[in-house]
C-alpha cells in the first residue's frame, strides 16, 4: 500500500455478536456492548440493537425511567419512536434522524414505539461522560432525517453523518466536545471501498447491519450483525463483500476514568451510584 506507507491501518482485534436481552417493558433486543462478552469499549458503555416486525417484541417500549452520568443516542433504521423527557423535550425519532441526550445530573425520559405494527429496527448507544460533566445540566440534541447530513459519493456510497466528519468533509449534526465522537451509517455498494481517518488512539468499532465487510489491509471478514473492535491506527479501511453492505462506524476518544454502574446510572464510584438512587427516590432529579 505505497500511498499509505506512513499511515497505520486499523485491524480487527476481536468480534462479538452480542447476547439476547430484554429491557424497558419487555422489548427484545441484542445487547452488543455492555454484555458479559464485551463489558464496555471506553467511552461506549452499551450498544443495543432492536430489530423485529412482531409488535409483541417492542410494543411495551421504554416507559419513564431515569439516567445520570452519561449520554444516550437513539438512531433508527426503520419505524418510529416517540420520546419525552423531564426537561420538556418531546419528539418523534424517524429513520435517518438521531436523538442524542446528555443525561448529566439527571433526566427522566420515555421512548415508546409510534406504531402498532411493522418493522422497528435501530440502535441505542450509551456514551460515557467524564467526571467533570457527569453532574452538568441535562442537554439534548435532536435532528430529523432532513437535518442529518447525507453524503453521496460518485461510486454510489451513501454516508449518514450523525457525528464527526467524513474524509470528504461532511460534518455531522451532533456536537460533543467531551469525547469527539464519530458516528457514521454507511451504505456501500458491492465490492466498493471506504476509508475514514480517525485519531490514532480513539476507540473504534464497526457493526455490520447488512452484507459483509473486509476490514484492514489483510481484508479480515466481518459478517452480518457482527461488531468488530478495531485496534489503534490512523485509518479505517473497509471493502464491501459480494453484496451491498451497510454498516455503522463509531469512534471516540476514551475517557480513562473508573466506571461504576448501577442500572440506569453510570458514575465513577459506588458512592456516587448510591447517591443517584437516593436523589432519584427523593425527586431531586
Ligand atoms: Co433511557
Amino acid at each position: 500500500m505505497p500511498e499509505h506507507a506512513n499511515v497505520t491501518t486499523r485491524k480487527i482485534l476481536t468480534t462479538t455478536v452480542g447476547v439476547p436481552a430484554t429491557d424497558g417493558d419487555g422489548v427484545r433486543m441484542t445487547r452488543i456492548i455492555g454484555s458479559p462478552e464485551l463489558d464496555m469499549l471506553d467511552p461506549f458503555l452499551l450498544l443495543d440493537c432492536f430489530e423485529s416486525d412482531r409488535p409483541q417484541d417492542y410494543i411495551g417500549g421504554f416507559p419513564s425511567h431515569p439516567h445520570r452520568g452519561f449520554e444516550t443516542v437513539t438512531y433508527l433504521l426503520a419505524g418510529r419512536m416517540r420520546h419525552k423527557d423531564s426537561s420538556g423535550n418531546e419528539g418523534v425519532i424517524e429513520p435517518g434522524g438521531v436523538q442524542w441526550m446528555t443525561a448529566g445530573r439527571g433526566i427522566v425520559h420515555s421512548e415508546m414505539p409510534e406504531q402498532d405494527n411493522g418493522l422497528l429496527k435501530g440502535f441505542q448507544l450509551w456514551v460515557n461522560l467524564p467526571a467533570q460533566a457527569k453532574m452538568a445540566e441535562p442537554g439534548y440534541q435532536e435532528f430529523s432525517p432532513a437535518q442529518t447530513p447525507l453524503e453521496i459519493r460518485e461510486n454510489g456510497t451513501e454516508i449518514r453523518v450523525i457525528a464527526g466528519r467524513t474524509s470528504s468533509g461532511t460534518e455531522g449534526a451532533v456536537r460533543n466536545n467531551f469525547v469527539r465522537p464519530t458516528y457514521l451509517d454507511v451504505s456501500l455498494p458491492a465490492g466498493r471501498s471506504f476509508e475514514q481517518v480517525v485519531d490514532v488512539d480513539d476507540n473504534a468499532f464497526l457493526f455490520v447491519v447488512d452484507g459483509e465487510l473486509e476490514v484492514g489491509e489483510k481484508g479480515a471478514r466481518l459478517g452480518q450483525r457482527s461488531l468488530g473492535i478495531l485496534g489503534a491506527g490512523e485509518r479505517i479501511a473497509v471493502q464491501a463483500g459480494s453484496g451491498d453492505t451497510r454498516f455503522l462506524l463509531v469512534s471516540a476518544r476514551p475517557i480513562g476514568e473508573p466506571v461504576a454502574r448501577g442500572g440506569p446510572f453510570v458514575m465513577n464510584t459506588r458512592q456516587e451510584i448510591l447517591q443517584a438512587f437516593d436523589d432519584y427516590r427523593h425527586n431531586r432529579f
